[in-house]
């Protein structure tokens, strides 16, 4: 079995790790597949655990299922970490790209996770962290059993499948950050980004035009430098998953 994640700030990649544990599969973040044209597997059953960003899966998740290539049939599931358990169209959206290689999503499970983006997510954040354990393990049991429980529409990615989101222009309200004076050049920010998004020149981060909205960068930065320029999203304390750090995301 293989999982594959993406995560900005651990949650998706410590649920990963642990159904990766139990289930004895092999770990693989989309990031590193992102220069590849096509993504082959040879295994039975594949995983993906994403966040759920605006009720969908992020951008980056979207391009690497449309360059999957796996056995006519392999079992798959996925599991959304959002802070609302909640992941609106997203496994619609997977399985549509799976349709496209004659394919289908078989599980589909949210677990609901600390948010990463609004001040009300601090919340909680010790009560809601408990409870993933339990969620996790109703969802090991599905994974163990290869429950088939998820209704496909038989039907395929529309052209527009990458750009299009459930929210009019969520990209235009968030993608942008400030690096303010604090940043001292360290770039943990540049080596976190899955897109490679962000470069360190005359040392300060510096951000290019192909943000996916995972906010590592924002909530990984040991010295708070990295601002989202819209208020509202910059009022949440950092934040990652407690029992996550930065040499978990990076390749061993
Ligand atoms: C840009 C953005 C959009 C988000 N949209 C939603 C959403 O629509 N619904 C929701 O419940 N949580 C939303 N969240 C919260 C994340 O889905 C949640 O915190 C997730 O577990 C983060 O996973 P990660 O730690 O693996 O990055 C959003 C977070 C970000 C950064
Ligand atoms: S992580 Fe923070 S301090 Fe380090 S380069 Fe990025 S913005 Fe600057
Ligand atoms: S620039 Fe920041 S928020 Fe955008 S993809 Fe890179 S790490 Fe994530």
């Amino acid at each position: 079995m293989k999982i594959f994640w993406f995560s900005g700030t651990g949650n998706s990649l410590w649920t990963a790790k642990k159904l990766a544990y139990a289930a004895k599969a092999e770990l693989v973040n989309i990031a590193d597949t992102r220069d590849m044209d096509t993504v082959t597997v040879e295994d039975d059953a594949v995983g993906f655990v994403f966040p759920t960003y605006w009720g969908d899966i992020p951008r980056p998740a979207k391009e690497f299922l449309l360059k999957l290539r796996a056995p006519k049939d392999t079992w798959f599931f996925a599991v959304m970490t959002s802070a609302g358990g909640d992941s609106g169209v997203s496994f619609l959206c997977i399985d549509r790209a799976l349709y496209a290689q004659g394919q289908k999503l078989s599980l589909a499970r949210n677990i609901t996770m600390p948010g990463n983006l609004l001040k009300a997510s601090a919340k909680n954040e010790k009560a809601i962290l408990k409870g993933t354990e339990q969620e996790l393990k109703d969802i090991l049991w599905d994974v163990f059993h290869r429950t088939a429980d998820f209704k496909s529409e038989n039907k395929g990615p529309g052209k527009r499948f990458v750009q299009q989101t459930p929210f009019r222009s969520p990209n235009a309200l968030i993608k942008r950050f400030r690096i303010t004076e604090d940043c001292d050049g360290c770039g943990i920010c540049a080596q976190l980004c899955p897109t490679g998004n962000i470069t360190v020149t005359d040392g300060k981060a510096v951000h290019g035009k192909n943000c996916a909205n995972c906010y590592a960068c924002r909530h990984w930065c040991p010295k708070a430098a990295t601002v989202p320029v819209a208020r509202m999203f910059g009022k949440r304390p950092q934040y990652h998953h407690p029992s996550i750090r930065v040499k978990d995301f990076l390749k061993k």
